[in-house]
Parts: structure tokens; C-alpha cells; sequence
């Protein structure tokens, strides 16, 4: 759809940034944090990129007040941030700790003192490590309760202050990589499992809205979806169908939970032929509809295109590029179902992520047409190579691009109908990205450590610092002027 107009962003779009508690805080073992599962996972030999782990981080715990004053020198409207749970009950249920609670309370108020809207994750990842123990943490029921209970804990001490609520981050990759690929804790290879977990997950993001009616009542709240959409090879017929599975099974399968409180039909019959479906009982789909999100929370990083996979000798799980050797991942798939394939249209960033701002357009018009929600987008970013030049310089000018032409494709989509919230770049500052160690670099803000040194964790300014925040001050605006950017001037030095 080419319009004469574009839309412009609503007045109070929230502008913000995202982290997550595992990624930036460290002090993994001080103000009487218990160990998540990601404590204990790290330390296994070959588990992440050269070994690293969160133990210190970037040091957010203790230097949250300068990361602030950066945001609020950005301009930032909102900071999404996660709380650790185990932070908040150590054994993951039981006796709150006290310190732990304080901690995000100061947090909040020092982001609100900064005029910034906080936006709470409730869980990005990290489940206690006594859960774990206790009773495998998702695969067991007792988690909904667990859950609820330290959700609730969060409401009661927060609700007041902070209105933006997410459930869940990426519920299908966490499932997923813990469950299928064994690449995130706890490292099980076992698909039926899997769905197992997911719909007890299902179950407790259910649960956590619905008691978030009853104690935050004028706030909002959403599950954060890793969303990829797909496309298909071409239009051969096979190759459609196979874009439909993979919409189906990887997509739809939650959104329509989510919005909806069904799995897909398609989808389902896979799940039953090769007895994978999770058990039902009585109640978990009057549940899971009884508690429609207000929004749809997006994480958007890339799309992916399919064509045909035999089910005998087709492809399987493939190979994921975690050490920023471009070309180095390899094609997944299901047999009988589809499997990647390279789209010639896109080019990859090191780690093979396919950059493609129009597919977050056309992600959100899916999401605006079939589910009628707006949409928060929780996340969307560039990992990449940053280099510090001499006197703290961080030119990075593909980042800078890499934003600029998702944020325009937003903007395509709220001229298309679509309603957009907000949105939430990933990183603010550096942050450790999981597997991939500290040099998958996402953030405005360049943290001075490596995966060998945390060196002196300086906070440095990058160039799409200022470019941020002059996109914030003008709402957008700045964006109809950066032909001069592009063709090598920069107006925001
Ligand atoms: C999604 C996750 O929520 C976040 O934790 C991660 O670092 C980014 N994607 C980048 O991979």
C-alpha cells in the first residue's frame, strides 16, 4: 500500500529502550539474590560463546543511577527492564527478600524522578534455581502458583507507579532452545516435552493477567512475542503451504493462545499425528481465553522464508551462528513441514539475522488484521562488531541505519491503520547476549569490557546516541531529514 501522506507518531508514543535483569545487572549472588537457572547454566562447559556468563554483567546493579541519567539525557519515554525473580524470592517462592524488592523500587523511582515510564517484564528467562530442583521448574504445574505469587508480589509493590506490563518475554524461545535445542537451560532435546512446557506456560501467563486485573486495574499488560514472520521461496504451491505451516506452527500457535485462548487447527493435528499435544484438563482453555492481553508486546529482529521439506531425509535443526562468523549458521527445518531458506531479496548481518525493515511492516499488519490489538514492540535492534576509536568514538552508522529503517517501516504501518504503542529499541547499553557473549553489541550506549576482561565497564556515548535522541525530541520527525546522514554529513553532530 503506497500512501500520499504518511501518518505521523502519535503524540505520546512511548519512545524507549530494553534490557533484561540477567544481561545488565551482575551481582548474581549479592543483596541476597538466590541463583536462576542461567547462573548455573553458564558455568557448564561449552555452554555460551568463550565461557562468559552474567556474574558481573555490565554492572547495572550497581550503576543503575548513571544508566539512568544517560537515559534521561537520551530523552528516553520508557525503559523496559526485567525483574529477576529470583531477586524477589530467592528459593523462587516462600520468604520475600527485602533487598531484593528495594532494589527495583529505587530503580522505578529514579526512572520516574527522570520523567521515564518504567515498563516491568515480569519473567525474561530466569526461573529460580530451586524451582528447577524443586520440581522442574515449567514442566510442572506448581508453577502457575509460584508464578502468580511472585507476580502478584510485584503488583502490590509496584501497580502504583508503573502502568506497562509484560507477561512473558519470548515464551517461544525460551520453550524452544530449552526445550528442543537444548542451546538455553535446561538443555533438553525432547519436542514432546516441549509443548508440555509451553502450554503450562500458557497457563501461568494466563493466570498473572487475570490477577493483574484485580491489582493493577488501569494498567496494561502483554505477552512479548518473538515475532518472525514468514514468507514463502516463491509461489510455487508447495512452497505457500509450507509458509503456512510454519506461520501455523510457529506463529499462530501463540499469538492465537495469546489473543484467543485456541491453538491453531493445522497446527494441533501435527502435534496429535506425532503425539506431541500436551495434556489438556478440564478448565486450561476457559483459562487461557479468559485473559485476552491489552496489547500485543513484539520483539522483531527478522523474517525468515521457507520452502518445502520432505518428511523422509528433510532438514532438521540445523546449525546457529554464535560467534559472528558470517555464513556460519545452517538451514532448520521440520520434515514434512518446511525448512529455511536464504531469501536473495536480504542481506545478513555477522550472525546471519536477516535485516528486513518491510517485515516488521508487514508483521504488524498481520497482528492488527487478525487479532484487532495494538501492538507494544518490546524490542528491535542490531547485534553487531562496535569499534571504540580513540578519544570514546563509536561510529555506528549501521545500527543507525539498521533503526532508522525499521522505525520508517513503522511508520508505514501506522499509515496503513496498524496501532503502534511504542517502541522499544534493544539495547540501551551493551548487555551479554546470552550464547553469544559481550561482543554482540546492541546498545546506544558501548560498555568498555570484553569476554576476556570486564576492563573498567565504562559507559561510553555511540553515535546513534545522539541520533536516538534527536528521533525522540522531534517524535519521529527527524527521520524526513536524514538524506544528509546517508549521504555522509552528519546534522547530529
Ligand atoms: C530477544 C531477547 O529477549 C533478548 O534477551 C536478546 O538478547 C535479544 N533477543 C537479542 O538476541
Amino acid at each position: 500500500m503506497e500512501h500520499k501522506t504518511k501518518a505521523t507518531f502519535p503524540k505520546d508514543f512511548l519512545w524507549g529502550s530494553a534490557s533484561a535483569a540477567y544481561q545488565v545487572e551482575g551481582a548474581w549472588n549479592e543483596g541476597g539474590k538466590g541463583p536462576s537457572v542461567w547462573d548455573i547454566y553458564t558455568k557448564i562447559e561449552g555452554t555460551t560463546f568463550k565461557g562468559t556468563n552474567g556474574d558481573v554483567a555490565v554492572d547495572h546493579y550497581h550503576r543503575y543511577k548513571e544508566d539512568v541519567r544517560l537515559m534521561a539525557e537520551q530523552g528516553l519515554k520508557t525503559y523496559r527492564f526485567s525483574v529477576a525473580w529470583s531477586r524477589i524470592f530467592p528459593s523462587g517462592k516462600g520468604e520475600v527478600n527485602e533487598e531484593g524488592l528495594r532494589f527495583y523500587n529505587n530503580l522505578i523511582n529514579e526512572l520516574l524522578a527522570n520523567k521515564i515510564e518504567p515498563m516491568i517484564t515480569l519473567y525474561h528467562w530466569d526461573i529460580p534455581q530451586a524451582l528447577m530442583d524443586e520440581y522442574g521448574g515449567w514442566e510442572s504445574r506448581q508453577v502457575i502458583e509460584d508464578f502468580d505469587q511472585y507476580a502478584i508480589t510485584l503488583f502490590k509493590h509496584y501497580g502504583d507507579r508503573v502502568k506497562y506490563w509484560i507477561s512473558l518475554n519470548e515464551q517461544n524461545y525460551f520453550v524452544s532452545y530449552g526445550y528442543e535445542t537444548a542451546l538455553h537451560p535446561p538443555g533438553v532435546k525432547d519436542r514432546k516435552r516441549m509443548y508440555e512446557v509451553n502450554h503450562i506456560a500458557n497457563l501461568a501467563n494466563a493466570k498473572v493477567i487475570q490477577s493483574f486485573r484485580q491489582y493493577v486495574p488501569e494498567g496494561k499488560i502483554g505477552p512479548s512475542f518473538a515475532y518472525k514472520p514468514y514468507y514463502p521461496m516463491d509461489s510455487n504451491p508447495e512452497n505457500i503451504l509450507a509458509f503456512e505451516n510454519s506461520e501455523d506452527l510457529n506463529n499462530y500457535f501463540w499469538m492465537d493462545i495469546y489473543a484467543w485462548g485456541r491453538y491453531p487447527i493445522t497446527a494441533w493435528k501435527y502435534l496429535e499425528e506425532n503425539n506431541l499435544t500436551p495434556t489438556i484438563q478440564e478448565g486450561d482453555f476457559e483459562l487461557l481465553a479468559s485473559a485476552k492481553p491489552d496489547f500485543m508486546g513484539v520483539n522483531y529482529y527478522r523474517t525468515t522464508t521457507v520452502d518445502k521439506n520432505p518428511l523422509e531425509g528433510g532438514v532438521d535443526l540445523g546449525v546457529k551462528n554464535t560467534t559472528g562468523k558470517k555464513g556460519s549458521s545452517k538451514d532448520s527445518g521440520i520434515p514434512g513441514m518446511y525448512k529455511s531458506a536464504k531469501n536473495p531479496y536480504l542481506e545478513a548481518t555477522n550472525w546471519d539475522w536477516e535485516i528486513d525493515p518491510q517485515g516488521l511492516r508487514i508483521g504488524l499488519r498481520r497482528i492488527a488484521n487478525r487479532y484487532n490489538l495494538p501492538v507494544l514492540i518490546t524490542e528491535n535492534g542490531l547485534g553487531e562488531f562496535d569499534k571504540l576509536e580513540e578519544g570514546d568514538i563509536v561510529n555506528d552508522d549501521h545500527r543507525i541505519d539498521y533503526l532508522k529503517s525499521h522505525i520508517e517501516a513503522i511508520q508505514d504501518a501506522l499509515s496503513d491503520g496498524v496501532e503502534v504503542l511504542g517502541y522499544c529499541s534493544w539495547s540501551f547499553t551493551d548487555l551479554l547476549s546470552w550464547l553469544n557473549g559481550y561482543q554482540k553489541r546492541y546498545g546506544f550506549v558501548y560498555i568498555d569490557r570484553d569476554e576476556e576482561s570486564e576492563k573498567d565497564l565504562r559507559r561510553i556515548k555511540k553515535k546513534s546516541f545522539y541520533w536516538y535522541q534527536n528521533v525522540i525530541e522531534t517524535n519521529g520527525e527527524s527521520l524526513q531529514g536524514q538524506s544528509l546522514a546517508q549521504q555522509g554529513e552528519n546534522p547530529y553532530e
